[in-house]
Order: C-alpha cells, then sequence, then structure tokens
C-alpha cells in the first residue's frame, strides 16, 4: 500500500472517529514496541474449544508465555466470566502495558438460549424480531464475558449443497442487506461501551458462498456484476450500520486467496467504504495461503496478508512467527503494522474495555441473565415467525385440538440437540424442547410416538462427519402400525444438526438415510400425513410435494423448536414465513435462484429444444424465493404507480391493496420487484426492492405502499460503478417471487 493512500485512508477514516480514543491510541502506539504491536494482531483459540484445525506448534504453555508478554491481542472461544477474567488478569495485570484482552466468540444464532438457525430467522422476513433475537444473543453472550462475536455472516450463497447457507440470509442480496443491518444493530446496540452489547463482525468477507460447486473452502471464480451486485452489498449496508470489525475468508477470489486481497480489504473496504474497524482473518485462512500456493511460507505468508489490510491473525501462528523480523528487515513497513494496530486498539477502546477491562466479567450478571425467561420468550417468538407453511392443500392444518388420533413419528420429533444446530459451542446438547414435548402440550388428542428410524449411527460431534443411517429399517414396522390407526400423522424428518453447517457441504439435496423410505411406508398406509422438515438446507423433496398434503419447513429453529411447531400445528400460530432461498426440485437444477437472466433463448416457443432448459426436469424450482403460505388466504389488486414516466432520480410510489378474504386473523410478507429490461449489464428478470410484513384481520384489507428510488433501479456495471439507466421497467408486487401482479414505467 502507498503511503499517499494509507494518509488518505487515515483521512476518511478520522472524519468519524472519537479524537479523544484517538489521542489515546496515539500516545499508546508511540510506547509499543514491534513485537508488542505484532501481539495485538495476533489472536489464539482459548484453550477449550477447538472451532478448527489446531495448527502445528499451537500448544497452551506457548499462549500463556505469550500472554505474559503482551503478544496476544485477542482470545476466541473462551467461555465464562471465570476463565475470561483469568486471561484479561493476566493480560491487564502482567503485561508491561496492561492492554486488554477483546474476546470472540461464534454467537451465531444465540449464545445459551438459542433462536433458529440464521437462515430461518431470514425466513420470517421480520427485521425486528431478528434485530431483538441478536440482541438478545449479545446479552448472553456479554454476561459470559465475551464483547465480539463472530457474526452476522451475510454471505449471499445458491447453492444449498454448500452446508454454511444455514448460517446466511439466503440468496438475495437486498434482503440478505436488510438482515445484516438488524443483526448488526441488535449486536451492537446504540452504545458499543453498553455491557449488555457485543461488537458485531461482518462476514466472511467475500464470496465464500459462491464456493464451487458447494464445496467447502473452494475456489471462487465470480464476474465483477455478481461480485457488486450479488456478494458485496450485505456487507456495504453492514459498514453503513457501523459494523466494528469484519473477517475474510478461506476462499480465493478469481485467483487470489481473499485474506492476501488488497483489492477488497483496502481499496474497497477500507478505502471506497471508509472501514474503520478492525479485519480478522478466518482460523488461519493467511498460512493456508501457502496451501493455496499464493505465498511460499509464513514469512512470505505475513507480508500479504498485512499488506492487503488482514489486521489480525486467528489462530494462524503466522504474525507472532514472522510479522516483527519482516519490520526490522524493512520488508513491511511499521506504518502497516500502526494501522492495524490502530484499528484494533480503537475498537477496544469503543467497547470500554480500558476503562474497566472486567466489566464484563459480572458472575452475578451472568447468573440471572443466561437462560432467563425474557430469553426463552424472543426466542420462541422468533422461532414461530421463521416457520414456512410450503403446503396445505387438503388443510389438514391447522390440527384439531382434540378428539383426534395423532400420530407423531421420526427420529428428529424426539431429538433435542439437532434443533440447536450446528453452531452452538455455548449451548449444550438435550436442551432444545423438543417437538414430542411441544405437541405434548396439547392434551386434547391422543398422541402416540415411533421413532421409525434413526437419522445418524453413533456420535455427532462438532468437528466429526456423521453417519448416516442408510441401512436399519427395524423401526418401520412400529411406526407403520401407530400411523394405521392415526386420524393424522405429523412427521418429523429431516437433516442431524451436524449435516449442515461449516464443513458439511452435500451433494444428495434429498432426506438422507432411509427417511425418504419411511414416509413413503407410512404415506402408503395413511395419506393424511404432515411433513415438518427440520434441516438447515433447501432439500429437494419433489416426492414429497407431489404425494403428502401438507409440508412445513421448520429449519432448525433453536431452544423453543417444540413449542414453536406445535403452535403452528395447532393453529395458536398462523404461520408467516417466506423462503430466503430457492428449493430445487433435484440437485442438478443448482444453482437455481429467482433473479436468474433472461438469456438469449428464455422459452420453447419455437417448439425445439435450442432453449435455455435441461430436458429431464422442468425449468421452475419446486419452491421459489419468497413462498409461504398462510392458514388465511389474501388478495392482491389495484396496483399502481404515482406516473408511467418518470425522470431519472425522481421518487416513485408504489401503491397495492391487499385484503385478507379469509376468516382467520394472519400476517403476509408483501413483496416488491422490479425488472430493468435493457442494461448495459443485463438485469435478472426480477429484483426485489421492497417488502413490508402487514397483518390483516380476517376480510380486512389494507392500501401498502412503497418507494423506489435511484438507490432502488440502479447497478454496479463492471467497474464496480453505481449506475442508473434510462429505459423500461416492470414492478411486480405479490406475495412470492413468482407474483404476476405487474406494471410498467419508463425512466427518462
Ligand atoms: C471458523 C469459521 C468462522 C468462525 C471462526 C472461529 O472456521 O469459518 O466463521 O467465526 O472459524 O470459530
Amino acid at each position: 500500500m502507498t503511503m499517499t493512500v494509507a494518509r488518505a485512508q487515515k483521512q476518511e477514516m478520522m472524519k468519524n472517529t472519537n479524537p479523544e480514543i484517538e489521542f489515546k491510541i496515539d500516545s499508546l502506539l508511540q510506547l509499543m514496541t514491534v513485537e508488542e504491536k505484532v501481539g495485538q494482531m495476533n489472536q489464539y483459540n482459548g484453550f477449550w474449544d477447538v472451532t478448527g484445525p489446531a495448527p502445528e506448534g499451537g500448544s497452551a504453555e506457548k499462549k500463556y508465555e505469550h500472554l505474559r508478554k503482551g503478544w496476544v491481542g485477542s482470545m476466541l472461544s473462551v467461555r465464562g466470566v471465570k476463565q475470561v477474567r483469568a486471561v484479561q488478569k493476566i493480560a491487564v495485570e502482567e503485561t508491561r502495558l496492561g492492554i486488554p484482552l477483546i474476546i470472540g466468540f461464534d454467537v451465531i444464532h444465540g449464545y445459551k438460549t438459542l433462536s433458529p438457525i440464521p437462515l430461518a430467522e431470514a425466513a420470517s422476513w421480520d427485521l425486528e424480531a431478528i434485530k431483538n433475537s441478536a440482541s438478545v444473543a449479545a446479552a448472553e453472550a456479554s454476561a459470559s464475558g465475551i464483547n465480539w462475536t463472530f457474526g452476522p455472516m451475510m454471505d449471499i450463497s445458491r447453492d444449498p449443497r454448500w452446508g454454511r447457507v444455514m448460517e446466511g440470509a439466503g440468496e438475495d442480496a437486498f434482503l440478505g442487506s436488510r438482515i445484516a443491518e438488524a443483526r448488526v444493530h441488535g449486536f451492537q446496540g446504540d452504545d458499543l461501551s453498553a455491557v449488555h452489547t457485543v461488537a458485531a463482525c461482518a462476514k466472511h468477507f467475500a464470496a465464500y458462498g459462491f464456493s464451487e460447486s458447494g464445496k467447502e473452502y473452494n475456489t471462487v471464480d465470480i464476474g465483477a456484476s455478481t461480485l457488486h451486485n450479488v456478494v458485496l452489498p450485505p456487507f456495504k449496508a453492514a459498514v453503513n450500520a457501523g459494523v466494528r470489525t469484519v473477517m475474510n475468508s478461506f476462499n480465493e477470489l478469481n485467483g487470489v486467496p481473499v485474506t492476501g486481497s488488497s483489492y477488497l480489504q483496502r481499496d474497497i473496504l477500507k478505502g471506497e467504504w471508509g472501514f474503520d474497524g478492525f479485519v480478522v482473518s478466518d482460523w488461519a485462512s493467511i498460512n493456508e495461503m501457502i496451501n493455496w500456493g499464493h505465498a511460499r511460507d509464513k514469512r512470505e505468508a505475513a507480508q500479504k496478508a498485512v499488506t492487503a489490510g488482514s489486521d489480525m491473525d486467528m489462530e494462524g501462528n503466522v504474525y507472532i512467527e514472522a510479522l516483527a523480523q519482516l519490520v526490522k528487515d524493512g520488508v513491511v513497513e511499521e506504518s502497516l503494522l500502526d494501522d492495524a494496530v490502530r484499528r484494533i486498539l480503537r475498537v477496544k477502546y469503543e467497547l470500554g474495555l480500558f476503562d474497566d477491562p472486567y466489566k464484563y466479567c459480572d458472575e452475578a450478571r451472568e447468573k440471572e441473565t443466561i437462560g432467563n425467561a425474557k430469553h426463552h420468550e424472543a426466542v420462541l417468538d422468533m422461532a414461530k415467525k421463521s416457520i414456512v407453511l410450503l403446503k396445505n392443500d387438503t388443510n389438514l392444518l391447522p390440527l384439531k385440538k382434540e378428539g383426534q388420533k395423532i400420530a407423531l413419528i421420526g427420529a428428529l420429533a424426539s431429538d433435542k440437540s439437532s434443533p440447536l444446530g450446528s453452531w452452538r459451542i455455548a449451548s449444550d446438547d438435550d436442551t432444545a424442547v423438543s417437538v414430542l414435548e411441544g405437541m405434548q402440550n396439547y392434551s386434547g388428542n391422543s398422541l402416540t410416538y415411533a421413532k421409525g428410524a434413526d437419522v445418524f449411527v453413533g456420535q455427532a460431534q462438532f468437528i466429526q462427519e456423521v453417519v448416516v443411517n442408510d441401512a436399519d429399517k427395524s423401526g418401520f414396522e412400529e411406526a407403520i402400525s401407530v400411523a394405521k390407526n392415526a386420524d393424522v400423522v405429523v412427521m418429523v424428518l429431516g437433516e442431524q444438526g451436524f449435516q449442515t453447517g461449516e464443513g458439511r457441504s452435500r451433494t444428495n439435496l434429498q432426506l438422507p438415510g432411509v427417511q425418504q423410505e419411511l414416509l413413503e411406508a407410512v404415506f402408503k398406509v395413511n395419506p393424511n400425513v404432515v411433513l415438518v422438515l427440520n434441516n438447515g438446507r433447501p432439500l429437494a423433496i419433489s416426492w414429497a410435494d407431489a404425494h403428502i398434503p401438507a409440508i412445513v419447513e421448520a429449519w432448525q429453529l433453536g431452544t423453543e423448536t417444540g413449542n414453536a411447531v406445535a403452535q403452528v400445528l395447532y393453529g395458536d400460530y398462523n404461520p408467516s414465513g417466506k423462503l430466503p432461498m430457492t428449493f430445487p426440485r433435484n440437485v442438478g437444477q443448482v444453482p437455481i435462484y429467482y433473479n436468474f437472466k433472461n438469456t438469449g433463448r428464455p422459452d420453447d416457443k419455437d417448439g425445439n429444444v435450442f432453449w435455455s432448459h435441461f430436458i429431464d426436469v422442468e425449468k421452475t424450482p419446486l419452491y421459489p424465493f419468497g413462498h409461504g403460505l398462510s392458514y388465511s388466504t389474501f388478495e392482491y389488486s389495484d396496483l399502481k404507480m404515482d406516473g408511467t414516466s418518470f425522470e431519472t432520480g425522481a421518487d416513485i410510489v408504489v401503491s397495492v391493496q391487499v385484503q385478507n378474504t379469509s376468516p382467520v386473523d394472519g400476517k403476509e410478507v408483501v413483496q416488491l420487484y422490479i425488472r430493468d429490461l435493457v442494461g448495459s449489464i443485463t438485469r435478472p428478470v426480477k429484483e426485489l426492492k421492497g417488502f413490508e410484513l402487514v397483518e390483516l384481520k380476517a376480510g380486512e384489507t389494507k392500501s401498502i405502499r412503497f418507494k423506489l428510488n435511484n438507490e432502488s433501479l440502479g447497478y454496479y456495471n463492471n467497474d464496480g460503478k453505481f449506475i442508473v439507466e434510462p429505459g423500461d421497467f416492470k414492478v411486480f408486487v405479490g406475495g412470492s417471487s413468482i407474483t404476476r401482479l405487474e406494471s410498467d414505467f419508463e425512466l427518462k
């Protein structure tokens, strides 16, 4: 990085920073040795949990020794006030300068009391509920000594083969941006120094969700248009929302590992966007540049990463081993370290850690905060709102509350761990309310449970593969006999909690193991089946869609899973969720998403095969983005605009009437899409540009208004420049991305 760029970036950053804090940082920097500066850029994993491969040479003894020398700026995965206080005490009381540690943790969807997985929360489209969910996570994490969460993850992805789709907000940049903002505000609150808030972390910067074939830690080759219009917008939204840290990622982007990408981390993030927080590497991503073949050794990896703007090395042992010598050898300018350390110290000051390094270490507060009733209510509310009713053809749902014989089948129905998802390192196994327990709260019916078949065999753990049960059908007979005598059969099928998440890419998107056979065997003796999915990714459930009358997408809903599912099945909560990610008919359709390009041959108008399609499956998905039913029914009409031709830059008002045409009060996510018919860069056939969660009483009609402006109608060209082009546009409004209610306008 040239000095002029560094100075320009510093001036940009200085605009919004606190002069008092900056003065303190300058004073402290002058006292620090090169080794102490490198120390601030070094993050170690706590000695209790490993969330990634332990690097060679890492050891508790060495970490304690470095802690005492002031060579550690941050720890991650240190759990609980006692343990945090212990390491903080060393940093503050036993080192020369007493610089406090910043303590990070993967608080992805809750700390101890878990919300639904982030993809499920995204299905609620309820930004207030999502923000509240993040604030509950922050309250419990900060009460446990944590002051920095490695979330929200905002990797847009169109590929459900990738295990980490569960961790994000789905396939759309607009929805993903709004959710990123809500989560950053939820984690950080209005005052970062407040003891119940934590610094958030926009991750993984960038394009991890476009990993080739959905394979984990893989290459990413995408064009400028996808990068600027799909991948980056949520990160920019997070920076504009004030996120204080960013985490880079394991992938390379177009041949350059992002941890070594000055284009991403300096030109865009810190330059163009003026981000003044700090960038932490993902776990050992810096030294993995050696495996990528981008660095000869740790010394070159350190040089490339610090030059590219990676400020902190997570568990890589690269900066601590090589950076000081690189400075002494004149290969790396010390000003690069000063820039990184300034950013790290800035966030520590903003958290109030210098005022009171033990402010997050209050055991009484830990005791009264973790798992309190208010948090259970919040995660239950979030869980109910995250459920998506995919199908209810014969109105089998809601279930009658009495006089019914209900059969409940499926190992996941009694599983109290899987509903917690895979990112639950601070929570405890068997702490979710199971669907069985939730259903037992409704005593008006007879309820008989049969497991039917295990989803997996052996022990399921965070860092081990789940061994799927694809042979043992010994429970089928009991399940079939229970189903035969029931009025309604509720089947809870899907994925074990550790079949999605990091390191869990799948090539098969069907129900794992023998569950599909179980579903078909039960359906044969009783067609009145309600399928409840417990899963962390879109599944290709074409057979179920063709046969099963009612299908509910219940994801992995966290601690209150069973109560949320039961309240929806029994109609005490009218489902309002909408899919944040497309469900394919089969894995061969992947990637499949709603905002696709029209192509030069969009349909078979000539009645031949020469058009964009597969010959062995329909072009449409099983369930489209934005799809979700309700126990109510909604009708859209009277789509209007305040004109048919507008000057570029004008605000454009779009209104629509929505009526609840049922006798049941309900909620509807009213969605607004546009299409820019002609662009110098081709534009998608639809783009989400607005949505509103609307409550409608039985029979009620409301007029919903949206405003479109340049921000809505423009896009980034291949130079990364935001442009608005005059021309013809369409507007669509409805309850999903396949809505046909449309209007046209011209932009002059
Ligand atoms: C993991 C994940 C990252 C997480 C970090 C710390 O490998 O990629 O999202 O925050 O390491 O656990």
